[in-house]
């Protein structure tokens, strides 16, 4: 059995709830993470997941209190939606830092406004609560949309890992951005 561990980030902001992945919400995940081609550049992976995977990726997180798999989900009338997830951790050395390993938004939802408020409610509550200063974030360097994204929200270039990843046959540079809170 395993025992959950995994760091609580739990939120509303405005019709937005931001609440941790549970088991029963893994095949709405994976639908997410299989959506369309552009999801490689929040998976990391150049192909379809399976359940598998994404049990993998669940259980790696669910027994480590640094981490955190959050759920973006609308209050609908009818329950919620998920619309979206955000993960990351703290960092294990410096609990002044953290990273945001990924972000995704449904396809049919995005350009709402959903990832802003999602990314801006999670630094705030890592900050308030757990004091985290500095924020990090690493794109694949094709990710044009993914970099304006973070750089409207204040991060700034940090460094480049050359060659980090082989996506689709290219290697392709990860670019660290940064984002302090004073
Ligand atoms: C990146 C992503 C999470 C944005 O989510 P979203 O809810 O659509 O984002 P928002 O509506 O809050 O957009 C905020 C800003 O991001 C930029 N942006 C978002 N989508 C864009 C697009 N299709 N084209 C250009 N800029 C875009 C814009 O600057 C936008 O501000 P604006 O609408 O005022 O111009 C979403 O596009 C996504 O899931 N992409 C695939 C996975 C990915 O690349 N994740 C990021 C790397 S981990």
């Amino acid at each position: 059995m395993w025992v959950k561990e995994m760091l609580t980030l739990n939120n509303k902001k405005d019709n937005l709830i931001l609440k941790d992945i549970t088991k029963e919400d893994l095949k709405d995940v994976l639908n997410l993470y299989n959506q369309n081609d552009e999801n490689i550049y929040a998976t990391g992976i150049d192909r379809m997941m399976s359940l598998r995977d994404i049990n993998e990726k669940y259980l790696e997180v669910l027994v480590n209190s640094h981490e955190f798999f959050i759920g973006i989900f609308l209050d609908k009338y009818n329950g919620l939606q998920l619309v979206g997830v955000i993960k990351g951790r703290i960092d294990y050395e410096n609990s002044e830092e953290a990273w945001i390993s990924s972000i995704l938004v449904d396809n049919r939802h995005q350009r709402l406004g959903i990832g802003t408020k999602a990314a801006e409610a999670i630094i705030e509550m890592l900050n308030k609560s757990y004091d985290v200063k500095r924020f990090y974030i690493g794109i694949i360097a094709g990710n044009h949309i993914g970099r304006c994204f973070w750089q409207k929200l204040e991060f700034s270039y940090f460094r480049t890992i050359e060659q980090y990843i082989k996506l689709k046959t290219l290697a392709e540079d990860f670019i660290i951005l940064k984002k302090e809170i004073s």
